[in-house]
Protein backbone atom coordinates (compact mmCIF):
# COMPACT_ATOMS: atom_id res chain seq x y z
CA UNK A 1 0.00 0.00 0.00
CA UNK A 2 1.27 3.50 -0.87
CA UNK A 3 1.89 5.72 2.04
CA UNK A 4 0.51 8.85 2.24
CA UNK A 5 3.01 11.48 3.05
CA UNK A 6 2.57 15.15 4.45
CA UNK A 7 5.52 16.90 3.64
CA UNK A 8 6.33 20.23 5.27
CA UNK A 9 8.89 22.65 4.21
CA UNK A 10 10.39 25.40 6.15
CA UNK A 11 12.73 27.97 5.64
CA UNK A 12 15.60 29.67 7.91
CA UNK A 13 18.35 27.87 7.37
CA UNK A 14 17.85 24.27 8.01
CA UNK A 15 14.89 22.35 6.29
CA UNK A 16 12.92 20.50 8.37
CA UNK A 17 10.20 17.28 7.44
CA UNK A 18 7.39 16.35 8.61
CA UNK A 19 6.10 12.75 7.78
CA UNK A 20 3.57 10.87 8.99
CA UNK A 21 2.33 7.66 7.14
CA UNK A 22 -1.05 6.37 6.35
CA UNK A 23 -0.40 3.88 9.19
CA UNK A 24 -0.05 6.72 11.65
CA UNK A 25 -3.08 8.32 10.75
CA UNK A 26 -5.23 5.71 10.74
CA UNK A 27 -3.65 4.45 14.86
CA UNK A 28 -4.08 7.68 15.86
CA UNK A 29 -7.36 8.79 13.48
CA UNK A 30 -7.27 11.94 10.98
CA UNK A 31 -8.44 14.54 13.33
CA UNK A 32 -5.59 13.59 16.35
CA UNK A 33 -2.80 13.54 13.23
CA UNK A 34 -3.96 17.42 12.31
CA UNK A 35 -3.91 18.28 15.68
CA UNK A 36 -0.16 16.50 16.49
CA UNK A 37 0.60 17.96 12.71
CA UNK A 38 -0.90 21.42 13.33
CA UNK A 39 1.00 21.56 16.65
CA UNK A 40 4.51 20.32 15.68
CA UNK A 41 4.30 22.90 13.00
CA UNK A 42 3.32 25.70 15.23
CA UNK A 43 6.30 24.59 17.62
CA UNK A 44 8.50 24.88 14.84
CA UNK A 45 7.09 27.52 13.40
CA UNK A 46 7.58 29.51 16.83
CA UNK A 47 10.96 27.85 16.77
CA UNK A 48 11.86 29.07 13.59
CA UNK A 49 10.68 32.71 14.19
CA UNK A 50 12.85 33.55 17.55
CA UNK A 51 15.94 31.93 14.87
CA UNK A 52 15.13 34.22 12.03
CA UNK A 53 14.40 37.35 14.58
CA UNK A 54 17.63 36.55 16.78
CA UNK A 55 19.66 36.01 13.45
CA UNK A 56 17.95 39.28 11.88
CA UNK A 57 18.86 41.47 15.20
CA UNK A 58 22.12 40.91 15.11
CA UNK A 59 22.46 41.59 11.07
CA UNK A 60 23.00 44.90 9.77
CA UNK A 61 25.14 44.35 6.30
CA UNK A 62 25.98 48.24 6.17
CA UNK A 63 26.23 48.84 10.24
CA UNK A 64 30.11 49.11 9.19
CA UNK A 65 29.58 51.38 5.69
CA UNK A 66 29.30 54.43 7.12
CA UNK A 67 30.25 55.75 10.30
CA UNK A 68 30.63 59.52 11.67
CA UNK A 69 29.43 61.18 8.29
CA UNK A 70 31.44 59.14 5.97
CA UNK A 71 31.24 56.03 3.79
CA UNK A 72 33.31 53.75 5.23
CA UNK A 73 35.07 50.08 4.37
CA UNK A 74 33.05 47.48 5.99
CA UNK A 75 35.37 44.78 7.25
CA UNK A 76 34.58 41.14 5.44
CA UNK A 77 32.29 39.01 7.37
CA UNK A 78 35.07 36.32 7.38
CA UNK A 79 38.76 35.55 6.93
CA UNK A 80 40.60 36.12 3.99
CA UNK A 81 41.34 32.43 3.08
CA UNK A 82 37.38 31.64 4.09
CA UNK A 83 36.53 31.10 0.73
CA UNK A 84 39.52 28.59 -0.04
CA UNK A 85 39.81 27.26 -2.83
CA UNK A 86 36.94 28.77 -4.75
CA UNK A 87 37.55 32.25 -3.96
CA UNK A 88 41.44 32.78 -3.56
CA UNK A 89 42.90 34.37 -0.13
CA UNK A 90 45.17 36.77 -2.43
CA UNK A 91 42.37 38.25 -4.70
CA UNK A 92 39.85 38.32 -2.12
CA UNK A 93 42.27 40.76 0.03
CA UNK A 94 43.18 42.73 -3.11
CA UNK A 95 39.55 43.20 -3.88
CA UNK A 96 38.24 44.18 -0.53
CA UNK A 97 40.99 46.24 0.86
CA UNK A 98 42.55 47.95 -2.63
CA UNK A 99 39.55 48.00 -5.15
CA UNK A 100 36.54 48.32 -2.50
CA UNK A 101 38.71 50.58 0.15
CA UNK A 102 39.24 52.85 -3.27
CA UNK A 103 35.42 53.19 -3.84
CA UNK A 104 35.07 54.36 -0.71
CA UNK A 105 37.54 56.75 -0.87
CA UNK A 106 36.52 58.38 -4.22
CA UNK A 107 32.94 58.22 -2.69
CA UNK A 108 33.78 60.25 -0.10
CA UNK A 109 35.33 62.52 -2.28
CA UNK A 110 32.88 63.04 -4.62
CA UNK A 111 30.56 64.15 -1.92
CA UNK A 112 33.28 66.59 -0.43
CA UNK A 113 33.63 67.68 -3.86
CA UNK A 114 29.42 68.70 -4.24
CA UNK A 115 29.81 70.25 -0.98
CA UNK A 116 32.06 72.52 -1.66
CA UNK A 117 30.38 73.17 -4.87
CA UNK A 118 26.71 74.07 -3.30
CA UNK A 119 28.56 76.21 -0.29
CA UNK A 120 30.91 78.31 -3.82
CA UNK A 121 26.97 78.45 -5.61
CA UNK A 122 29.27 77.17 -8.20
CA UNK A 123 27.84 74.20 -9.99
CA UNK A 124 30.47 74.36 -13.04
CA UNK A 125 32.20 70.47 -11.72
CA UNK A 126 28.34 68.81 -11.13
CA UNK A 127 28.43 67.34 -13.98
CA UNK A 128 32.30 65.52 -12.99
CA UNK A 129 31.12 64.57 -9.49
CA UNK A 130 27.51 63.60 -10.16
CA UNK A 131 29.85 60.65 -12.28
CA UNK A 132 32.13 60.44 -9.59
CA UNK A 133 29.36 59.59 -7.08
CA UNK A 134 27.35 57.22 -8.79
CA UNK A 135 30.16 55.05 -9.80
CA UNK A 136 32.13 54.97 -7.07
CA UNK A 137 28.95 54.83 -4.86
CA UNK A 138 27.57 52.27 -7.04
CA UNK A 139 30.73 50.48 -6.32
CA UNK A 140 30.75 50.89 -2.42
CA UNK A 141 27.01 49.47 -2.02
CA UNK A 142 27.34 46.50 -4.60
CA UNK A 143 30.74 45.43 -3.23
CA UNK A 144 29.19 45.62 0.50
CA UNK A 145 26.58 43.27 -0.48
CA UNK A 146 28.81 41.04 -2.83
CA UNK A 147 30.94 40.02 0.46
CA UNK A 148 27.65 38.88 1.92
CA UNK A 149 26.63 37.51 -1.27
CA UNK A 150 29.02 34.19 -0.69
CA UNK A 151 30.01 32.25 2.64
CA UNK A 152 32.40 29.62 3.38
CA UNK A 153 31.18 26.29 2.02
CA UNK A 154 28.05 28.10 0.57
CA UNK A 155 24.66 26.43 0.44
CA UNK A 156 25.21 24.38 -2.67
CA UNK A 157 22.20 25.59 -4.23
CA UNK A 158 20.12 24.73 -1.48
CA UNK A 159 17.49 27.89 -0.21
CA UNK A 160 15.18 29.09 2.25
CA UNK A 161 11.45 28.64 1.16
CA UNK A 162 10.81 31.90 0.84
CA UNK A 163 13.93 32.32 -1.50
CA UNK A 164 12.73 28.96 -3.35
CA UNK A 165 8.88 30.33 -3.68
CA UNK A 166 9.93 33.50 -4.73
CA UNK A 167 12.53 32.00 -7.87
CA UNK A 168 9.76 29.61 -8.97
CA UNK A 169 6.76 32.16 -8.82
CA UNK A 170 9.01 34.41 -10.81
CA UNK A 171 11.37 32.03 -13.43
CA UNK A 172 9.32 29.09 -13.29
CA UNK A 173 11.69 27.05 -11.03
CA UNK A 174 14.37 27.33 -8.42
CA UNK A 175 17.02 25.65 -10.77
CA UNK A 176 15.78 27.61 -13.65
CA UNK A 177 16.00 31.10 -11.95
CA UNK A 178 20.23 29.98 -11.14
CA UNK A 179 20.64 29.01 -14.69
CA UNK A 180 19.51 32.29 -15.87
CA UNK A 181 21.68 34.27 -13.14
CA UNK A 182 24.68 32.75 -14.31
CA UNK A 183 23.99 32.50 -18.05
CA UNK A 184 23.06 36.28 -17.62
CA UNK A 185 26.03 37.03 -15.42
CA UNK A 186 28.65 35.14 -17.33
CA UNK A 187 27.37 37.48 -20.63
CA UNK A 188 27.78 40.79 -18.90
CA UNK A 189 29.27 42.77 -21.84
CA UNK A 190 32.86 44.26 -20.70
CA UNK A 191 32.72 44.76 -16.59
CA UNK A 192 29.56 44.85 -14.32
CA UNK A 193 27.43 42.48 -12.24
CA UNK A 194 24.65 40.05 -12.33
CA UNK A 195 22.44 40.88 -10.41
CA UNK A 196 19.25 38.91 -8.70
CA UNK A 197 16.70 41.47 -7.59
CA UNK A 198 13.64 42.02 -5.84
CA UNK A 199 10.99 44.68 -8.18
CA UNK A 200 8.32 45.92 -6.28
CA UNK A 201 6.05 46.39 -8.71
CA UNK A 202 5.63 43.10 -9.74
CA UNK A 203 6.70 42.03 -6.42
CA UNK A 204 8.64 39.26 -8.47
CA UNK A 205 12.37 38.18 -8.78
CA UNK A 206 13.86 39.79 -11.93
CA UNK A 207 17.80 38.89 -13.60
CA UNK A 208 19.45 41.90 -14.26
CA UNK A 209 23.21 42.90 -16.32
CA UNK A 210 24.28 46.03 -15.14
CA UNK A 211 26.76 47.14 -17.46
CA UNK A 212 29.56 48.93 -15.09
CA UNK A 213 27.86 50.02 -12.19
CA UNK A 214 26.74 53.28 -12.07
CA UNK A 215 24.59 53.98 -15.32
CA UNK A 216 21.85 52.86 -12.85
CA UNK A 217 23.23 55.19 -9.83
CA UNK A 218 23.72 54.10 -6.40
CA UNK A 219 21.98 50.94 -6.03
CA UNK A 220 19.58 50.40 -2.97
CA UNK A 221 18.49 54.19 -2.97
CA UNK A 222 14.63 54.73 -2.94
CA UNK A 223 13.69 57.50 -5.64
CA UNK A 224 11.50 60.38 -4.25
CA UNK A 225 11.18 63.20 -6.85
CA UNK A 226 12.12 62.36 -10.71
CA UNK A 227 12.39 64.46 -13.25
CA UNK A 228 12.36 63.14 -17.34
CA UNK A 229 15.12 64.79 -19.20
CA UNK A 230 14.71 62.72 -22.61
CA UNK A 231 13.80 65.18 -25.00
CA UNK A 232 10.39 63.65 -25.33
CA UNK A 233 9.91 64.92 -22.33
CA UNK A 234 10.64 68.51 -23.30
CA UNK A 235 11.11 69.33 -26.35
CA UNK A 236 7.44 69.96 -28.19
CA UNK A 237 7.76 73.04 -26.05
CA UNK A 238 11.09 73.72 -25.06
CA UNK A 239 13.33 72.20 -27.78
CA UNK A 240 16.89 72.38 -26.79
CA UNK A 241 16.22 74.21 -23.73
CA UNK A 242 16.67 71.88 -21.18
CA UNK A 243 17.67 74.07 -18.83
CA UNK A 244 14.00 76.02 -18.79
CA UNK A 245 12.02 72.94 -18.65
CA UNK A 246 14.19 71.92 -15.68
CA UNK A 247 13.58 75.28 -13.61
CA UNK A 248 9.87 74.90 -14.94
CA UNK A 249 10.09 71.25 -12.99
CA UNK A 250 10.88 72.74 -9.89
CA UNK A 251 8.55 75.34 -9.97
CA UNK A 252 5.86 72.16 -10.25
CA UNK A 253 7.41 69.81 -7.91
CA UNK A 254 5.74 67.90 -5.82
CA UNK A 255 7.25 68.12 -2.43
CA UNK A 256 4.16 66.80 -0.24
CA UNK A 257 4.32 62.72 -2.44
CA UNK A 258 8.44 63.21 -1.97
CA UNK A 259 7.90 64.11 2.12
CA UNK A 260 5.57 60.75 1.65
CA UNK A 261 7.78 58.35 -0.22
CA UNK A 262 10.68 59.98 2.25
CA UNK A 263 8.70 58.30 5.54
CA UNK A 264 7.84 55.32 3.79
CA UNK A 265 11.53 54.73 2.66
CA UNK A 266 13.13 55.97 6.61
CA UNK A 267 10.46 53.62 8.15
CA UNK A 268 11.78 49.96 5.80
CA UNK A 269 15.36 51.20 5.91
CA UNK A 270 16.32 48.54 8.55
CA UNK A 271 15.06 45.73 6.56
CA UNK A 272 16.60 47.20 3.63
CA UNK A 273 20.24 46.86 5.68
CA UNK A 274 19.81 42.99 6.23
FE1 LIG B 1 34.91 44.33 -7.52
Amino acid sequence: MRELFVLLWFSGGDMNKILLSRRDMLKIGAGSAVAVLLGKTYVMEQKQKETKMAKKENMDVFADAFSGGQYTLPPLPYGYDALEPLYDQQTLKLHHDKHHAAYVAGLNAALTKLDAARKAKDFAAVKAASIDLAFNGSGHILHTLFWHSMKPGGNNGQMPFEMKQAMEESFGSSESGQAHFAAATKAVEGSGWGILAFEPVSQKCIVLQCEKHQNLTIWGVVPLLVCDVWEHAYYLKYQNNRGEWVDNFMKLANWDFASERLAAAKSCVMELRK
